[in-house]
C-alpha cells in the first residue's frame, strides 16, 4: 500500500489550480443514466472514487467514451441492467446516487445497502422516503434495496433529518422527479453547491427544476431527457484544503478556480484565525475566482460547528483542527453532521497535538509544536488533515494508507511539491526496514 513520506517545516508558495468537485461529479455521472445521451462531462477530476462509479455505470450499461482529454462522453447501450451489486457499492457509499436515476428511467433498480464508514452508521433512510412518496415500493433483500415503480407521481416530500438535510438523498430524489408525472416540492432540501450543480445539468437535459441550492426545490415533471454538455463546478473541500496546507505553512499560494462563494463559511473562519484569503480580481466570477492566501505570523483560536451548508462544512473540519492546533490559544470544534468523525484526533496526538474530545465536541489546545510521527489515514478527509500535519510539522512523518486521499485529491503529493512541500509517495513495504511501517 502507498504511504506518504513527509518532510515538515517547508514554506508552501506558488500557484495552483482547484480541479472538478468529487461530490458534484459523482450524481452528475448517476443521473446520466437518466437519459440516452451523449451526456458530456468536462472537469471530472481523474480520481478512484470516479473511476470506481464509471465501472459501475458501465456495469448499468451505459458506454463511457475518454477518448477527448478532460471530458467524459455518457451514453446509455444496455437500458435493461438494474443491479448496482455490492462488490462496488461497498468501495464507495456514493454508489447510492445510482438509485433515483436507474428507478426513474428503467422502473426497477436494485442497489446493495451501503454499509457504515469510518466516522459512523450512515443511514439511507431519507433516500428511500423521498422515493417512497414519488410512488415506489422499497423492499430489502438479501442486503440490497429493490426498488420498483411503474410510474412515479409527483408529490410534497420532506427531507429533514436528525441531523440536517440529506446531500445525495435530494439528488436522489430531484432526479427520480425529473421525470415523474406533475409537480415535486422537496421541502428541506440540502442545500449545498453540488445540489444546485447537479439541477443545472438535469436541466440543460430537458428537466424544469426550480431553487435548487435553497431548502424548498420545486420539480416539473417532464416526458423525458436528453443530451446536454456540463461543467463540473470546481471542488471546494479541494480548495480549502489547499487554502489551509497554506496557512499551516505560514504560506503565501495563489489558488486558480477558487468556488469563493461557496466556501463563505470556511472563509470567514479562516479570518477569524489570520489567514487571509483575497480575492486577486474581485471582478472575476465568484464561483471560480482567483485568491491569494496568507496568514498573520501568530494565529488566533476560534470556534467551529459544521453544519449543512451554508454553514461550516463537515468535510473540512479535520483540515481546520490541524489549523487550531498552531493557534495561540485553546479552540472549540463540534461535529453536528458526523459525531462520530474523529478518527483522526487519536493520529494527531500521536504527533503532539493536544485534543481533548468529550461526545460530538473537541477542544483544541493551540501552541503545541507538531513533531513528526508515523501516522494512520483512516478516511478521505483525516487523511488530508493528517499530511497537513506532517507539512507543518518537525521532522519527518510518515502517513500510511494515502489510497483513502486518493479517493478525493487528485496526486495530491504532486500539487504540494509543486508548492514547495518535500512528499514522496512510496510503498509502505519499503518502510519495514526502517521500522516504521504499521500493521495493517
Ligand atoms: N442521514 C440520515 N438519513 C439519510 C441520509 C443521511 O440520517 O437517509 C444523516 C447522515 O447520517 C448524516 C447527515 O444526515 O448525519 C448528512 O448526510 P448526507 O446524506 O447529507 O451525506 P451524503 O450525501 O451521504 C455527502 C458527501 C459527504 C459529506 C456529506 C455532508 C458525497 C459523495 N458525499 O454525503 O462527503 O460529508 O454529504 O456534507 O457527496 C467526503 O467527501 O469526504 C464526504 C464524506
Amino acid at each position: 500500500m502507498d504511504c506518504f513520506r513527509i518532510e515538515g517545516g517547508r514554506r508552501l508558495s506558488g500557484r495552483m489550480t482547484v480541479e472538478g468537485a468529487k461530490n458534484a461529479a459523482l450524481p452528475l455521472m448517476a443521473a446520466t443514466l437518466l437519459a440516452d445521451g451523449p451526456i458530456d462531462l468536462h472537469d471530472v477530476p481523474d480520481l478512484s472514487d470516479i473511476r470506481n462509479m464509471m465501472r459501475l455505470l458501465v456495469e448499468l450499461g451505459i458506454e463511457i467514451d475518454e477518448s477527448v482529454p478532460g471530458r467524459l462522453r455518457f451514453q446509455t447501450v444496455d437500458p435493461t441492467a438494474i443491479h448496482a451489486r455490492y462488490d462496488i457499492v461497498r468501495t464507495m457509499r456514493a454508489s447510492i446516487c445510482v438509485l433515483g436515476p436507474l428507478l426513474a428511467r428503467r422502473r426497477r433498480a436494485i442497489v446493495s445497502m451501503p454499509g457504515g464508514c469510518a466516522f459512523g452508521s450512515r443511514p439511507v433512510d431519507l433516500h428511500l422516503r423521498g422515493l417512497e412518496a414519488l410512488g415506489a415500493t422499497i423492499t430489502l433483500d438479501g442486503g440490497d434495496i429493490h426498488c420498483r415503480a411503474d410510474r412515479l407521481r409527483g408529490t410534497t416530500i420532506f427531507l429533514g433529518g436528525p441531523f440536517g438535510s440529506t446531500v445525495l438523498g435530494t439528488a436522489n430524489v430531484m432526479s427520480a422527479a425529473t421525470v415523474a408525472e406533475g409537480t415535486t416540492i422537496i421541502e428541506s432540501a440540502a442545500c449545498e453547491p453540488e445540489i444546485a450543480d447537479l439541477a443545472r445539468l438535469l436541466n440543460a437535459m430537458g428537466a424544469r427544476i426550480e431553487g435548487a441550492g435553497t431548502p424548498r426545490i420545486v420539480i416539473h415533471g417532464v416526458d423525458e431527457l436528453g443530451p446536454a454538455t456540463h461543467r463540473v463546478m470546481p471542488d471546494r473541500i479541494v480548495a480549502g484544503t489547499y487554502a489551509a496546507a497554506a496557512a499551516v505553512t505560514n504560506g503565501d499560494v495563489e489558488i486558480a478556480g477558487f468556488p469563493y462563494d461557496a466556501l463563505l463559511a470556511a472563509i470567514d473562519r479562516f479570518q477569524e484565525i489570520g489567514v487571509n484569503v483575497e480575492r486577486l480580481d474581485p471582478a472575476e466570477d465568484p464561483t471560480r475566482c482567483t485568491v491569494r492566501v496568507t496568514s498573520e505570523r501568530s494565529l488566533r483560536p476560534t470556534i467551529i460547528t459544521t453544519q449543512p451548508h451554508p454553514g461550516f462544512p463537515t468535510d473540512l473540519q479535520a483540515q481546520f483542527m490541524t489549523l487550531l492546533c498552531l493557534a495561540q490559544g485553546n479552540s472549540i470544534i463540534t461535529e453536528k453532521i458526523y459525531p462520530e468523525r474523529f478518527m483522526h484526533v487519536a493520529e494527531l496526538s500521536r504527533m503532539g497535538a493536544t485534543l481533548i474530545r468529550q461526545g460530538p465536541t473537541v477542544m483544541v489546545v493551540g501552541g503545541r509544536e507538531l513533531v513528526g510521527a508515523p501516522v494512520m489515514a483512516s478516511d478521505l478527509r483525516a487523511s488530508a488533515c493528517l499530511v497537513m500535519a506532517g507539512l507543518a510539522a518537525r521532522g519527518e512523518t510518515i502517513v500510511n494508507r494515502v489510497y483513502h486521499l486518493d479517493r478525493g485529491y487528485v496526486r495530491m503529493e504532486e500539487t504540494l511539491n509543486m508548492l514547495g512541500a518535500s512528499i514522496e509517495r512510496i510503498d509502505d513495504r519499503e518502510l519495514v526496514g526502517e521500522g516504521v511501517a504499521v500493521e495493517a
